[in-house]
């Protein structure tokens, strides 16, 4: 007899790059609670896999000079190694390339639009690239990408739109009356007040620019939108639409959508919506969790701070990053990932805490009694603290748990560890172990910490699951059920413990931060040798002579009209004054640039910018993505018309 069905899904990853261990984040957690599930008697679905399609992945293959597919292929074989490394149990991997959801995402399509959902029109408007999301012009912030910050791009086009305005009051309504759909509750509000109630627009969800996607069947050169295709799989993955729809009986609606904060709005608004179309339930709960930074921030290929999660695991094993992941990122909130705390607590929760608990315990029956656990038959007052913890503890973990609450739930299991550990120090079995007339109590002591160790195997093999079947080994038990940890007797008197190597050896802090730093820094150098511009042709002194480099100081300042990107500067050249036209409007205010000594190219030929004459040319430096640029100042108190050389 199971508890029920329990169905639960992480996003559908690009597979643009490879994973970081923010995406690993979303993973691992969805993986623990699948197992917990599992563990504790419910018939589980868990569902990952990759959104394969969109102008992102087109543009990275050609640039590779590969076809998309072949592209996503080998990242995609990447990721599944990823999946088996970190110990993920999921059921089902969909790759929204393959065949039974194209199909599926086509009818549904279709069915919107025979229905009149979906309609035909024009879309005028900004794209973000990397996040393929449209964006209308007031919707912009700064001009740029209002959830990466990134340069948009303009869009004119053909395009099929979805009715999102016919069902957000229906929406609105059902968002209220169902208090635990959008958790954590913050979300929820963020998503009423920031994006429903101001009114929705409808979407455009089709795209005739590139081609890497699934084709509307009834108007080829359209392709669907990339969200749209995507967020479906979360049903196609269990065959509806099809005649092998058995899965999708059996678990729609889901429990719960794991999605990190950024991407809640697809899910809380977008999904629900088309689900509301197609007359299908939403799903239980959809739950937006925090994001993992790094030094403070996101974290960001530019940047070169992307933690790679194969790095950790190659150096310090698959569990110690589950462990960090699950226990020190608040969930629901935003969390850290740093080198020093990593490290410290492998030490502390699992090294001292957990692993000399195993051992110690482990090495004092091997002493004591040659290896055999004790009938528990000399009981004390002082043992009923710690055996009803023991008893409290898998009762607290699952309450935690239908609450998504991952660090706490851990929280319990830690407590039970520490108080064992307590608990040795208040029986001194050292001393007892001097004494004949207390073998027998000697031997109670030690089923007490054998089976509290069992307890704790099985309340963290959903988390560690490495370290609960390594438990368990030098433990001897095979009694691993949930139900076995309702009570305080499942190890076997009689039962030889096995005593293995420590389950976590003790880290050197100062030498493996070191080892990390040192990773650091060169995944930055080869990031700035690899995004660096090549160097131009080799040239003379006397090339350079030919260059006339002047100090000017900006009279004035101001936008050319009808040239977004270009401002007219006037510029003091030592007596003589100069127009000078420059493509820096996006990141200048012409009143930042008045006042400044900036460096002019003197010699230039003069030409006509939009009209306007330029007598030559300021300089400035940029960032290799030209996301950011500042003009050359002079460090120092020069007069226009100076030489620099
Ligand atoms: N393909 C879409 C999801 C479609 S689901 C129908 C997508 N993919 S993604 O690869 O960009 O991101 C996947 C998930 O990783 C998102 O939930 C995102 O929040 C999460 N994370 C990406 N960086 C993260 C951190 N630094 N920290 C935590 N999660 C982060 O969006």
């Amino acid at each position: 007899m199971t508890k029920g069905n329990f169905y639960i899904t992480t996003p559908i990853y690009y597979p643009s790059a490879k994973l970081h261990i923010g995406n690993t984040y979303t993973t691992v957690a969805a993986d623990a609670i699948s197992r917990f599930k599992r563990l504790s008697g419910y018939d589980v679905m868990f569902l990952t896999g990759t959104d394969e399609h969109g102008q992102k992945i087109q543009r990275l293959a050609e640039k590779k000079g590969v076809t998309p597919k072949e592209y996503v292929d080998e990242i995609v074989a990447g990721i599944k190694d990823l999946w088996k490394m970190m110990n993920i149990s999921y059921d089902k991997f969909i790759r929204t390339t393959d065949d039974y959801h194209i199909e599926v995402v086509q009818k549904i399509f279709k069915t919107l639009y025979e229905k009149g959902d979906i309609y035909k029109g024009h879309y005028e408007g900004s794209y973000c690239t990397p996040c393929e999301s449209f964006w209308t012009e007031n919707q912009l912030v700064d001009g740029k990408c209002p959830d990466c910050g990134r340069p948009v791009e303009k869009a004119k086009e053909e395009a099929y739109f979805f009715k999102m305005s016919k069902y957000a009051p229906k929406l609105i309504e059902y968002i209220e009356s169902h208090p635990e759909f959008i958790q954590p509750e913050s979300r929820k509000n963020e998503m009423l007040n920031n994006f429903l109630k101001p009114g929705l627009q409808d979407l455009c969800i089709s795209r005739t620019s590139f081609d890497w996607g699934i084709p509307v069947t009834f108007d080829e050169k359209h392709v669907i939108y990339v969200w749209i295709d995507a967020l479906a799989n979360y049903i196609t993955a269990l065959g509806y639409g099809t005649s092998n729809d058995e899965l999708y009986k059996k678990y729609w609606p889901a429990d719960v959508h794991l999605v990190g904060k950024d991407i809640l709005r697809f899910h809380t608004i977008y999904w629900p919506i088309i689900l509301m179309a197609l007359d299908l339930p939403l799903p239980k709960q959809v739950f937006g969790h925090g994001w993992l930074l790094v030094d403070g921030g996101k974290m960001s290929k530019s940047k070169g701070n992307v933690v790679d999660p194969v790095v950790l695991v190659d150096k310090f094993g698959c569990d110690p990053v589950r462990y960090y992941l699950l226990h020190e990122i608040p969930f629901g909130a935003d969390g850290m990932f740093n080198n020093e705390i990593f490290i410290k607590r492998i030490n502390s929760d699992l090294a001292n805490d957990l692993g000399n608990l195993l051992s110690r315990t482990v090495a004092m029956v091997e002493k004591y009694f040659d290896g055999t656990i004790q009938a528990p038959t000399c009981k004390e007052d002082i043992d009923e603290e710690l055996i009803s913890l023991a008893l409290e503890t898998p009762k607290k973990l699952e309450d935690h748990i239908s609450e998504l609450k991952i660090p706490e739930a851990l929280d319990e299991v830690w407590n039970l560890i520490r108080r064992a550990n307590k608990y040795i120090d208040e029986t001194t079995p050292w001393i007892l172990a001097k004494d004949e007339s207390k073998k027998e109590r000697l031997g109670t002591v030690l089923y007490n910490l054998c089976e509290s160790l069992r307890i704790v195997s099985v309340c963290i093999s959903a988390f560690l699951p490495e370290t609960s079947e390594k438990m368990n080994l030098q433990l001897n038990t095979d009694l691993v059920s949930w139900d076995s940890v309702a009570s305080f007797d499942g190890t076997k008197a009689g039962a030889k413990v096995k005593k293995g190597e420590a389950i976590f050896p003790r880290i050197d802090v100062d030498k493996k931060l070191e080892e990390l730093n040192k990773l650091k820094e060169e995944q930055q150098k080869a990031l700035k040798k690899k995004e660096m511009k090549p160097i131009k042709e080799e040239i003379t002194i006397d090339d350079f002579e030919k260059i006339d480099l002047r100090v000017v100081k900006v009279l004035d300042c101001e936008p050319v009209k009808g040239a977004k990107k270009l401002l007219k500067l006037k510029v003091d050249l030592g007596g003589e004054e100069r127009q000078v036209v420059s493509g820096i409007s996006k990141y200048y205010k012409p009143e930042e640039l008045i006042g400044k000594k900036v460096i002019l190219v003197a010699n230039l030929k003069p030409v006509k910018l939009r009209g306007e004459l330029s007598q030559g040319m300021i300089l400035a430096g940029s960032t290799n993505d030209d996301s950011e640029l500042f003009v050359g100042t002079i460090d120092g108190d020069l007069e226009s018309g100076n030489i620099v050389r």
